[in-house]
């Protein structure tokens, strides 16, 4: 079966870009190769470790291209035409992205999220917002989630959940590391082979 083409979208760090890459290298994403990074900062780290990985990337930056999201939006289109991009994977994304562009993408955007979704998700919880939530109501297991994206932040189908501990004496910190090395890393690259799969399939059905 043809691989999936993968293009994976950042806004920082790029740790869970780097298990996705050990990850195909390791022969995990066996449906699936990646092969385009899209960092909405040109300045993000995670596009290091794409250059780093001999990966084709990119930045495609709203205000340099007049500020409107119709405009970032064409031009992000416009790349995963020209790499024929068949997965979207959102790594760290901290981008908006329009309900007609997740329509246009229905079923082929997936984002992992620090949280057990429903629980410190929607508008406003990322990065270390989510987890000062969670200490905050108190809640003693925490960890992450894969879904499909749609027009809902952080609403659509959920694809793979990982639990983990929250720990006493965990600060936002230590509690967001231990999510990333614990589920994150372990459930982004699993979630990203699984769909890829599931696409491979639908595509020797059809
Ligand atoms: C982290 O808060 C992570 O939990 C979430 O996105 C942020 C940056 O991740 N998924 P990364 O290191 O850029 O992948």
């Amino acid at each position: 079966m043809r691989r999936q083409r993968i293009a994976v979208l950042v806004s920082g760090g790029g740790t869970n870009l780097q298990a996705l890459l050990d990850a195909e290298a390791a022969g995990a994403v066996p449906s699936g190769e990646i092969c385009l990074v899209v960092a909405n900062k040109a300045d993000a780290y995670a596009l290091e470790r794409a250059a780093k990985a001999g990966k084709p990337h990119t930045a495609i930056v709203r205000k340099d291209l007049g500020g409107s999201q119709e405009a970032f939006e064409a031009a992000l289109q416009e790349t995963l035409e020209e790499y024929r991009i068949d997965l979207i994977v959102l790594a760290g994304f901290l981008a908006i992205l329009s309900a007609s562009f997740t329509e246009r993408w229905d079923r082929r955007i997936i984002n992992i999220h620090p949280s057990l979704i429903p629980s410190f998700c929607g508008p406003g919880f990322y990065g270390l917002h989510v987890h000062e939530a969670a200490l905050r109501r108190g809640v003693k297991i925490s960890g992450a989630t894969v879904h499909y994206v749609n027009e809902i932040p952080d609403g659509g189908e959920i694809i793979l959940q990982k639990a983990v501990e929250v720990l006493p004496g965990d600060d936002p910190e230590t509690l967001q590391k231990r999510i990333m090395r614990e589920a994150e890393w372990q459930i982004l690259p699993k979630a990203t082979e699984m769909v890829c799969h599931l696409l491979s399939q639908d595509e020797t059905e059809a």
